[in-house]
């Protein structure tokens, strides 16, 4: 595992997009894997600006995303397809067929999840991963649970993601309860994966995942420990509560 501690959230942002950007011109058809939620805001904002400015090509790029809310219409602003757009591919030279987000609305979730793992595979599984985290340790929308799914599925939030969550939506009543996820085997399959971490909100749970040397489904997070490619960046902010660093 390969740690860096960045000072703030400009320089956590500049690093990922660093990151994306050298993989990228290594393998032009690279396939991401991209998340949603405040913190990879920044790291989308500096490869739109390495688009226009340095011509980071993505045209032959293709990008699967972890997780969408149940039942939220892709014009509802709350939406992850809404986001996605919004903030990243109406403002990059990504093909739209290239782009795949999981579909909140579909009536057949089963077999829905399942044509999504295959579609993963097809293009010869994520090169690229990118998560954050929930401060439940939560990764996608991989709860913490006795016992978790390992491939994309149909899942309940907990109520700490809700509560989370909340600060996007005028009110918790308005957050979706289910949400379409990978499983924790769709993220591991990934060949890198690059966990991003930002502000005093998240210190709590990445002392807990990086000072127990531990893995438990309690901590979904946990289990990226196994991963043999893993990088995680933090802000001094985040980084704050963990020791012998
Ligand atoms: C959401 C998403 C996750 C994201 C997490 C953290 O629930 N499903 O993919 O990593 O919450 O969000 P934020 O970056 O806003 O703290």
């Amino acid at each position: 595992m390969q740690l860096f501690i960045e000072k703030d959230y400009s320089a956590l942002s500049n690093k990922a997009a660093q990151i994306f950007a050298n993989e990228i011109r290594q393998k032009p058809d690279l396939v991401i894997g991209l998340a949603t939620g405040g913190t990879p805001k920044g790291t989308y904002k500096e490869l739109i600006r390495m688009h226009r400015e340095e011509g980071l090509d993505f045209s032959k790029i293709v990008s699967f995303n972890l997780d969408e809310y149940l039942g939220l219409t892709p014009d509802n602003p709350q939406s992850y397809k809404y986001y996605m757009f919004e903030n990243l591919f109406n403002h990059i030279n990504i093909q739209r067929e290239n782009v795949h987000i999981p579909d909140g609305l579909v009536s057949d979730i089963n077999s829905y999840c399942k044509k999504y793992d295959k579609e993963i595979e097809k293009y010869g599984g994520i090169d690229l991963q990118l998560l954050g985290i929930g401060v439940n340790g939560h990764i996608g929308f991989n709860e913490p649970a006795d016992e978790i799914i390992v491939d994309t599925h149909l899942t309940d939030l907990s109520k700490d993601t809700i509560k989370a969550n909340s600060r996007y939506f005028d009110s918790a009543d308005q957050v979706p309860t289910k949400a379409i996820t990978m499983g924790i085997g769709s993220i591991m399959k990934a060949k890198k994966i690059l966990l991003l971490a930002s502000g005093q909100a998240k210190a709590e749970i990445m002392a807990k995942l990086l000072n127990n040397n531990t893995i438990t489904t309690k901590t979904p997070a946990s289990l990226l420990m196994l991963h043999q490619d893993v990088t995680i960046i933090m802000d001094e902010e985040a980084a704050s509560g963990i020791k012998n660093i």
